[in-house]
Protein backbone atom coordinates (compact mmCIF):
# COMPACT_ATOMS: atom_id res chain seq x y z
CA UNK A 1 0.00 0.00 0.00
CA UNK A 2 1.04 3.65 -0.43
CA UNK A 3 -0.02 7.16 -0.17
CA UNK A 4 -0.82 8.30 -3.77
CA UNK A 5 1.53 11.57 -3.07
CA UNK A 6 3.74 10.06 -1.71
CA UNK A 7 7.19 10.27 -2.83
CA UNK A 8 10.73 11.65 -3.27
CA UNK A 9 9.03 15.38 -3.34
CA UNK A 10 7.07 14.96 -0.80
CA UNK A 11 9.54 13.42 1.59
CA UNK A 12 12.17 16.25 0.52
CA UNK A 13 9.44 19.21 1.45
CA UNK A 14 8.55 17.27 4.81
CA UNK A 15 12.77 16.99 5.68
CA UNK A 16 12.89 20.74 5.14
CA UNK A 17 9.67 21.51 7.39
CA UNK A 18 6.59 21.47 5.33
CA UNK A 19 3.68 19.44 7.18
CA UNK A 20 2.40 18.20 3.98
CA UNK A 21 -0.34 16.19 5.11
CA UNK A 22 -2.03 13.19 2.64
CA UNK A 23 -5.06 13.70 4.12
CA UNK A 24 -5.39 15.88 7.56
CA UNK A 25 -8.66 16.24 8.03
CA UNK A 26 -10.10 12.25 7.66
CA UNK A 27 -7.66 9.57 9.57
CA UNK A 28 -9.66 7.08 8.56
CA UNK A 29 -7.15 4.78 7.32
CA UNK A 30 -5.33 5.45 10.28
CA UNK A 31 -7.72 4.73 12.73
CA UNK A 32 -8.75 1.31 10.78
CA UNK A 33 -5.08 0.68 10.19
CA UNK A 34 -4.72 -2.95 12.28
CA UNK A 35 -1.20 -2.48 12.58
CA UNK A 36 -0.80 1.43 13.33
CA UNK A 37 1.43 1.52 10.27
CA UNK A 38 0.38 4.48 8.81
CA UNK A 39 2.37 7.88 9.42
CA UNK A 40 -0.22 10.79 8.17
CA UNK A 41 2.46 13.33 8.53
CA UNK A 42 4.66 11.82 6.31
CA UNK A 43 2.35 9.81 3.66
CA UNK A 44 4.38 6.51 4.75
CA UNK A 45 3.58 3.09 5.53
CA UNK A 46 5.74 1.36 7.61
CA UNK A 47 6.97 -2.78 7.57
CA UNK A 48 4.25 -3.60 10.01
CA UNK A 49 1.95 -3.67 7.77
CA UNK A 50 0.42 -6.83 6.95
CA UNK A 51 -1.41 -5.87 3.42
CA UNK A 52 -4.84 -5.82 4.26
CA UNK A 53 -5.88 -3.18 2.16
CA UNK A 54 -8.24 -1.72 4.80
CA UNK A 55 -6.88 1.76 4.03
CA UNK A 56 -7.25 1.20 0.65
CA UNK A 57 -11.01 0.51 0.98
CA UNK A 58 -11.98 3.07 3.71
CA UNK A 59 -9.85 5.96 2.13
CA UNK A 60 -12.90 8.21 0.60
CA UNK A 61 -10.66 10.25 -1.27
CA UNK A 62 -8.94 7.45 -2.96
CA UNK A 63 -5.87 8.03 -1.50
CA UNK A 64 -4.27 5.43 -0.62
CA UNK A 65 -3.30 2.94 -3.47
CA UNK A 66 -2.91 -0.80 -3.41
CA UNK A 67 -0.41 -3.09 -3.68
CA UNK A 68 -1.45 -4.68 -6.50
CA UNK A 69 -4.64 -3.65 -9.62
CA UNK A 70 -6.19 -0.52 -9.32
CA UNK A 71 -8.49 1.57 -6.99
CA UNK A 72 -11.76 0.21 -7.95
CA UNK A 73 -15.44 2.09 -6.33
CA UNK A 74 -17.06 -0.54 -4.67
CA UNK A 75 -20.75 -1.52 -5.70
CA UNK A 76 -23.01 -1.73 -3.28
CA UNK A 77 -24.63 -5.67 -2.87
CA UNK A 78 -27.98 -6.00 -3.24
CA UNK A 79 -28.23 -9.78 -2.00
CA UNK A 80 -29.98 -9.54 1.24
CA UNK A 81 -29.86 -11.82 4.11
CA UNK A 82 -32.90 -13.88 3.17
CA UNK A 83 -31.48 -14.24 -0.41
CA UNK A 84 -28.34 -15.48 0.97
CA UNK A 85 -30.30 -17.96 3.67
CA UNK A 86 -32.31 -18.87 0.50
CA UNK A 87 -28.69 -19.46 -1.78
CA UNK A 88 -27.18 -21.35 1.27
CA UNK A 89 -30.76 -23.86 1.52
CA UNK A 90 -30.46 -24.10 -2.05
CA UNK A 91 -27.27 -25.24 -3.41
CA UNK A 92 -26.44 -29.26 -3.12
CA UNK A 93 -23.31 -31.16 -4.09
CA UNK A 94 -23.56 -31.94 -7.90
CA UNK A 95 -23.21 -35.64 -9.11
CA UNK A 96 -24.47 -35.54 -12.14
CA UNK A 97 -23.50 -32.92 -14.94
CA UNK A 98 -24.61 -32.75 -18.33
CA UNK A 99 -22.39 -33.30 -20.94
CA UNK A 100 -21.67 -29.56 -21.75
CA UNK A 101 -18.35 -27.80 -21.75
CA UNK A 102 -17.91 -24.83 -18.82
CA UNK A 103 -16.91 -21.79 -21.12
CA UNK A 104 -13.51 -20.27 -21.07
CA UNK A 105 -14.92 -16.79 -19.88
CA UNK A 106 -16.91 -18.43 -17.27
CA UNK A 107 -13.96 -20.03 -15.49
CA UNK A 108 -12.10 -16.71 -15.98
CA UNK A 109 -14.77 -15.09 -13.81
CA UNK A 110 -14.42 -17.33 -11.46
CA UNK A 111 -11.12 -17.35 -10.88
CA UNK A 112 -10.70 -13.52 -11.88
CA UNK A 113 -13.26 -13.00 -8.54
CA UNK A 114 -10.64 -15.26 -6.47
CA UNK A 115 -9.12 -11.77 -5.63
CA UNK A 116 -11.41 -10.87 -3.55
CA UNK A 117 -11.10 -13.94 -1.30
CA UNK A 118 -8.89 -13.59 2.01
CA UNK A 119 -5.81 -16.01 3.23
CA UNK A 120 -4.61 -15.96 5.96
CA UNK A 121 -1.90 -13.25 7.11
CA UNK A 122 -2.57 -11.84 3.40
CA UNK A 123 -0.09 -13.92 2.14
CA UNK A 124 -2.15 -15.12 -0.79
CA UNK A 125 -0.75 -18.64 -1.62
CA UNK A 126 -3.21 -20.37 -3.40
CA UNK A 127 -2.55 -20.97 -6.99
CA UNK A 128 -5.69 -23.16 -9.53
CA UNK A 129 -4.53 -25.19 -11.81
CA UNK A 130 -8.27 -26.31 -13.82
CA UNK A 131 -8.04 -29.85 -15.82
CA UNK A 132 -10.75 -28.84 -18.29
CA UNK A 133 -10.25 -31.97 -20.83
CA UNK A 134 -12.42 -34.84 -20.62
CA UNK A 135 -9.60 -37.26 -21.11
CA UNK A 136 -7.75 -35.44 -18.53
CA UNK A 137 -10.59 -35.55 -16.05
CA UNK A 138 -10.93 -38.58 -16.46
CA UNK A 139 -7.35 -40.24 -15.74
CA UNK A 140 -7.76 -37.81 -12.53
CA UNK A 141 -10.94 -39.70 -11.65
CA UNK A 142 -9.28 -43.27 -12.67
CA UNK A 143 -6.35 -42.39 -10.58
CA UNK A 144 -7.85 -40.94 -7.85
CA UNK A 145 -10.38 -44.40 -7.85
CA UNK A 146 -7.40 -46.42 -7.87
CA UNK A 147 -5.57 -45.12 -4.92
CA UNK A 148 -8.73 -45.18 -2.84
CA UNK A 149 -9.34 -48.77 -4.18
CA UNK A 150 -6.03 -49.60 -2.83
CA UNK A 151 -6.62 -47.61 0.55
CA UNK A 152 -9.69 -48.99 1.12
CA UNK A 153 -8.21 -52.41 0.66
CA UNK A 154 -5.13 -51.89 2.96
CA UNK A 155 -7.65 -50.53 5.96
CA UNK A 156 -9.82 -53.40 5.97
CA UNK A 157 -7.65 -55.95 5.01
CA UNK A 158 -7.85 -58.67 8.47
CA UNK A 159 -3.63 -57.65 9.31
CA UNK A 160 -4.77 -54.18 9.49
CA UNK A 161 -8.17 -53.91 10.91
CA UNK A 162 -6.86 -54.79 14.87
CA UNK A 163 -4.75 -51.86 14.26
CA UNK A 164 -7.21 -49.02 12.91
CA UNK A 165 -9.42 -50.06 15.17
CA UNK A 166 -7.22 -48.96 18.25
CA UNK A 167 -6.07 -45.65 15.68
CA UNK A 168 -10.01 -44.81 14.99
CA UNK A 169 -12.45 -45.77 17.61
CA UNK A 170 -14.78 -44.88 15.09
CA UNK A 171 -14.00 -47.70 12.84
CA UNK A 172 -16.51 -49.45 11.33
CA UNK A 173 -15.08 -52.77 8.94
CA UNK A 174 -18.23 -53.97 7.87
CA UNK A 175 -18.95 -50.46 6.15
CA UNK A 176 -15.62 -50.43 4.67
CA UNK A 177 -15.44 -53.68 3.17
CA UNK A 178 -19.39 -52.80 2.41
CA UNK A 179 -18.05 -49.45 0.22
CA UNK A 180 -14.36 -51.13 -1.35
CA UNK A 181 -16.65 -54.23 -2.40
CA UNK A 182 -19.15 -51.60 -4.19
CA UNK A 183 -16.99 -49.31 -4.98
CA UNK A 184 -14.75 -52.00 -7.01
CA UNK A 185 -17.81 -53.21 -8.41
CA UNK A 186 -18.83 -49.71 -10.32
CA UNK A 187 -15.36 -49.23 -11.45
CA UNK A 188 -14.78 -49.55 -14.88
CA UNK A 189 -12.35 -47.69 -17.31
CA UNK A 190 -15.50 -45.35 -18.27
CA UNK A 191 -17.14 -45.00 -15.01
CA UNK A 192 -16.53 -41.77 -13.25
CA UNK A 193 -17.20 -42.56 -9.55
CA UNK A 194 -14.91 -39.69 -8.15
CA UNK A 195 -15.40 -36.87 -10.66
CA UNK A 196 -18.98 -37.51 -11.71
CA UNK A 197 -18.25 -37.02 -15.27
CA UNK A 198 -17.82 -33.57 -13.93
CA UNK A 199 -16.60 -31.29 -17.38
CA UNK A 200 -14.23 -29.12 -15.21
CA UNK A 201 -12.00 -29.82 -11.78
CA UNK A 202 -10.12 -26.91 -10.05
CA UNK A 203 -7.20 -28.04 -8.22
CA UNK A 204 -6.31 -25.39 -5.32
CA UNK A 205 -2.57 -25.99 -3.88
CA UNK A 206 -0.22 -24.29 -2.01
CA UNK A 207 3.32 -24.83 -1.27
CA UNK A 208 3.68 -26.41 1.42
CA UNK A 209 4.98 -24.95 5.28
CA UNK A 210 5.11 -25.25 8.66
CA UNK A 211 3.02 -22.75 10.02
CA UNK A 212 1.17 -21.73 6.72
CA UNK A 213 -2.66 -21.70 6.99
CA UNK A 214 -2.88 -22.99 2.65
CA UNK A 215 -5.53 -25.62 4.42
CA UNK A 216 -8.16 -23.16 5.59
CA UNK A 217 -7.38 -20.98 2.70
CA UNK A 218 -8.04 -23.09 -0.17
CA UNK A 219 -11.23 -24.39 1.85
CA UNK A 220 -12.20 -20.67 1.21
CA UNK A 221 -11.38 -20.08 -1.64
CA UNK A 222 -13.17 -23.04 -3.03
CA UNK A 223 -16.39 -22.16 -1.36
CA UNK A 224 -16.30 -18.73 -2.15
CA UNK A 225 -15.87 -20.69 -5.56
CA UNK A 226 -18.62 -22.95 -5.19
CA UNK A 227 -21.15 -20.04 -4.32
CA UNK A 228 -19.94 -18.05 -7.03
CA UNK A 229 -20.57 -20.90 -9.48
CA UNK A 230 -24.36 -21.37 -8.09
CA UNK A 231 -25.01 -17.57 -8.27
CA UNK A 232 -23.82 -18.55 -12.30
CA UNK A 233 -26.16 -21.58 -12.34
CA UNK A 234 -23.34 -24.12 -12.42
CA UNK A 235 -23.07 -26.94 -10.20
CA UNK A 236 -20.04 -27.94 -7.83
CA UNK A 237 -18.63 -30.57 -5.36
CA UNK A 238 -15.84 -30.14 -3.35
CA UNK A 239 -13.99 -33.75 -3.56
CA UNK A 240 -11.73 -34.32 -0.71
CA UNK A 241 -10.97 -38.25 -2.60
CA UNK A 242 -8.85 -35.57 -4.89
CA UNK A 243 -6.79 -34.20 -2.00
CA UNK A 244 -6.72 -37.27 -0.32
CA UNK A 245 -4.71 -38.84 -3.31
CA UNK A 246 -3.07 -36.13 -4.09
CA UNK A 247 -1.48 -35.76 -0.65
CA UNK A 248 -0.03 -39.39 -1.56
CA UNK A 249 1.08 -39.63 -4.64
CA UNK A 250 3.99 -37.44 -5.87
CA UNK A 251 3.32 -39.14 -8.91
CA UNK A 252 -0.15 -37.70 -9.18
CA UNK A 253 0.92 -34.38 -8.45
CA UNK A 254 3.68 -34.54 -11.13
CA UNK A 255 1.08 -35.95 -14.04
CA UNK A 256 -1.46 -33.04 -13.35
CA UNK A 257 1.30 -30.56 -13.04
CA UNK A 258 1.26 -29.38 -9.27
CA UNK A 259 4.67 -28.02 -8.69
CA UNK A 260 7.07 -30.27 -6.49
CA UNK A 261 6.83 -27.95 -3.11
CA UNK A 262 3.37 -27.53 -4.11
CA UNK A 263 0.01 -29.96 -2.12
CA UNK A 264 -3.26 -29.80 -3.35
CA UNK A 265 -5.47 -28.66 -0.63
CA UNK A 266 -9.38 -28.47 -2.23
CA UNK A 267 -10.80 -29.50 -5.33
CA UNK A 268 -13.79 -28.08 -6.45
CA UNK A 269 -16.22 -30.33 -9.77
CA UNK A 270 -17.33 -27.56 -11.60
CA UNK A 271 -20.31 -27.96 -14.60
CA UNK A 272 -24.44 -27.42 -15.81
CA UNK A 273 -26.26 -29.64 -13.42
CA UNK A 274 -28.27 -32.30 -14.77
CA UNK A 275 -30.71 -32.12 -12.15
CA UNK A 276 -32.66 -29.55 -9.90
CA UNK A 277 -34.05 -29.38 -6.58
CA UNK A 278 -37.37 -28.22 -4.86
CA UNK A 279 -36.85 -29.08 -1.30
CA UNK A 280 -34.32 -28.25 1.40
CA UNK A 281 -32.66 -31.17 3.02
CA UNK A 282 -33.95 -31.97 6.37
CA UNK A 283 -31.16 -31.52 8.47
CA UNK A 284 -30.21 -31.22 12.34
CA UNK A 285 -28.94 -27.28 13.41
CA UNK A 286 -25.27 -27.39 14.74
CA UNK A 287 -25.28 -28.09 18.16
CA UNK A 288 -23.99 -24.80 19.65
CA UNK A 289 -23.35 -22.48 22.49
CA UNK A 290 -23.07 -19.03 23.82
CA UNK A 291 -20.42 -18.61 26.59
C1 LIG B 1 -14.52 -31.22 2.48
C2 LIG B 1 -15.51 -31.98 1.66
C3 LIG B 1 -15.10 -33.04 0.88
C4 LIG B 1 -16.03 -33.74 0.10
N1 LIG B 1 -15.61 -34.76 -0.71
C5 LIG B 1 -16.50 -35.37 -1.53
C6 LIG B 1 -16.06 -36.36 -2.47
O1 LIG B 1 -14.87 -36.69 -2.56
N2 LIG B 1 -16.97 -36.93 -3.28
C7 LIG B 1 -18.30 -36.56 -3.24
O2 LIG B 1 -19.10 -37.10 -4.01
N3 LIG B 1 -18.74 -35.64 -2.35
C8 LIG B 1 -17.86 -35.02 -1.52
N4 LIG B 1 -18.29 -34.03 -0.65
C9 LIG B 1 -19.71 -33.66 -0.63
C10 LIG B 1 -20.43 -34.14 0.63
O3 LIG B 1 -20.53 -35.51 0.61
C11 LIG B 1 -21.78 -33.42 0.64
O4 LIG B 1 -21.55 -32.09 1.05
C12 LIG B 1 -22.80 -34.07 1.54
O5 LIG B 1 -23.24 -35.25 0.93
C13 LIG B 1 -23.99 -33.17 1.78
O6 LIG B 1 -24.69 -32.91 0.62
P1 LIG B 1 -24.93 -31.43 0.06
O7 LIG B 1 -23.59 -30.80 -0.20
O8 LIG B 1 -25.72 -31.65 -1.18
O9 LIG B 1 -25.66 -30.63 1.09
C14 LIG B 1 -17.40 -33.36 0.14
C15 LIG B 1 -17.80 -32.28 0.94
C16 LIG B 1 -16.88 -31.60 1.68
C17 LIG B 1 -17.36 -30.44 2.51
S1 LIG C 1 -2.81 -2.36 4.32
FE1 LIG C 1 -3.76 -2.72 6.33
S2 LIG C 1 -2.02 -2.91 7.72
FE2 LIG C 1 -1.22 -1.98 5.84
S3 LIG C 1 -1.35 0.20 6.20
FE3 LIG C 1 -3.22 -0.35 5.17
S4 LIG C 1 -4.69 -0.73 6.83
FE4 LIG C 1 -2.62 -0.75 7.75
Amino acid sequence: MRFIRNGIIQFLLHKIGFNFSVNPKCLKCVNDCPSDAIDIELGTINDNCIHCGHCVAICPESTVFPDADNINKLHLSTVSSIDFQHLSAGIRTCRSYLDREVDDETLKLLIENMKHYPSASNTRPIQITTVKTKEVVQRLNNQTAGKLIRTLKFITSPVIRPISRIIAPNYNPSLLINYKKQFIARQTPESSQVCHHAPVVMLFHAPVTKYGMAGADSYIWSTYTSLFANTLGLGTCFNGFIVKAMERSKAMRKEFKIPANHMVYSALLIGHPKVKYTNEAGRDKPKAKFI
